[in-house]
């Protein structure tokens, strides 16, 4: 099929906020080249599948998202299959689902424009390489940033945990060089942007010349007009001295640290290949602590990894309480096809591992709860984000990345000084304050 050039784009994008990043970075690069954003509800000549890879079924569910952008006169958009599963899949996509136009997998995003070209002419171009020149480099310049914005620092993985696909679909871990990265927070922080969340698989583990991850967070909170920086995702391995002291000394460095463990039983642990006990997770966490006393804590946990028994869950469940999390994910293992876990014997049946999550699920709902019933009468700070439900109501985020809503005439990007208050088991409110008592 032949198609006229396209005038509009939609891309859509699923899973992890790294993909999130992706599709704001696609989308300037589709904009710079004579294309725009389609509007809301209206047709786009090329839809951009952004895909994740990372648990359930997801090559799929992909495919089926393929199939329902057939339009009801049986026409259809050129289609871009992106994101980890076009890793993963590479030319087979285009076998499984004649539909798709074009296969680009993560490292090979500055291409799109060339291959949307290719794709128009007939062609049906795949792109899976991971080159060794940079994707970033082609990208246009930032032009508009949110109040919080995503900024990728490091790419992939080298830690090969036996359940996890990431090594294989976003390749070995890359470091942005450093000097990028300051050029590309300016130009954030220049249009908007007044909160940096630096993004990376491994995003602790990120470094340039024996330079690391602590003192890159301590040149970017010198940038005037940025207020604060997060960072996601870390590994336990990679949690230097260094970066618990930028917590205890950089002000910008928001208290909250999300820091995946899995699971409490260190015999999963290492079936798992996580280069940490329990012991060592809990004993980073103390001297996090110490550091900053009123970070919250945040995980990560899978339920039923191949040989999982009652007493494992058990031991799971006791490091939760130990820990008194303020949020944490938790998910059932599911088998990634070409990981060591996928084969392992003892594949836990899907019953019990509802059970596992629903009951770890709800241990760790109790601690939310209870972290956020604890800061009620805190007086402190939101970054206003976006216009909430009701008239007159802005949602922002806390230090400790609870979402608050707050009555007020300030606009997303305003930084305002608020009483937090009780409110969902989930969200908070805010009293407007007309400042921060010392
Ligand atoms: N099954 C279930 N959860 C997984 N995760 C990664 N791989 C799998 C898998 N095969 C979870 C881990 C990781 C998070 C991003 O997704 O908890 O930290
Ligand atoms: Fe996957 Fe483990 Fe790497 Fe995280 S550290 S991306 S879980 S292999």
């Amino acid at each position: 099929m032949t198609f006229t050039s396209p005038k509009t784009f939609r891309i859509k994008s699923f899973g992890c906020q790294m993909n999130v990043y992706d599709g704001e970075r696609m989308a300037e690069l589709l904009g710079a080249n004579g294309m725009a954003a389609a509007a809301e509800g209206a047709d786009a000549d090329l839809v951009v599948l952004n895909t994740c890879h990372i648990r359930e079924k997801a090559a799929e569910k992909a495919y089926s998202d393929v199939g329902r952008l057939r339009r009801e006169d049986g026409s259809k958009p050129l289609i871009a299959l992106a994101g980890c599963v076009a890793q993963a899949e590479g030319a087979e996509a285009k076998r499984r689902a004649p539909m798709i136009d074009m296969v680009v997998g993560p490292q090979a995003y500055h291409r799109l424009p060339e291959m949307v070209t290719e794709a128009v002419r007939g062609g049906r171009p795949v792109d899976t390489d991971m080159p060794a020149i940079s994707k970033f480099d082609a990208f246009p310049k930032r032009v508009r940033a949110n109040p919080s914005s995503f900024l990728t620092i490091q790419e992939g993985c080298d830690k090969f945990c036996t359940y996890c696909v990431v090594p294989y679909t976003r390749g070995a871990e890359i470091s942005r060089p450093r000097k990028d990265i300051v050029s590309e927070a300016r130009e954030l922080v220049d249009t908007g942007a007044r909160e940096l969340v630096l993004l990376g698989q491994n995003v602790n583990a990120w470094t340039e010349d024996g330079y690391g991850f602590a003192e890159l967070i301590r040149e970017l909170a010198k940038i005037d007009g940025l207020h604060r920086i997060r960072y996601t995702t870390s590994h336990p391995a990679d949690m230097t001295e260094e970066l618990i002291a930028a917590h205890r000394e950089v002000d910008k460095l928001m208290p909250y640290l999300h820091l995946p463990v899995q699971s409490g039983s260190n015999r999963i642990l290492k079936a798992m290949n996580r280069s940490h006990t329990a012991e060592t997770y809990l004993a980073i966490l103390e001297k996090m602590r110490a550091a900053r006393p009123d970070i919250a804590l945040s995980g990560d946990f899978i339920v039923g990894f191949p040989g999982e028994t009652e007493e494992d869950f058990t031991a799971t469940l006791n490091l939760v309480d130990e820990v008194h999390y303020a949020s944490a994910y938790s998910f059932k293992y599911s088998p990634r096809p070409g990981t060591p876990a996928a084969t392992m014997e003892d594949q836990i049946a899907p019953e019990i591992m509802d059970d596992r999550l629903q009951r770890l699920q709800a241990r760790i709902n109790a601690h939310q709860a209870a972290f956020n019933a604890a800061s009620v009468g805190r007086q402190t700070e939101v970054l206003v984000e976006r216009r909430g439900r009701h008239p007159g109501q802005m949602i922002g985020r806390s230090p400790w990345l609870q979402s608050v809503h707050v009555e007020t005439d300030a606009a997303p990007g305003d930084i305002i000084p608020i009483k937090l208050l009780a409110d969902g088991p989930r969200s908070m409110a805010g009293a407007l304050l007309t400042k921060v008592a010392a």
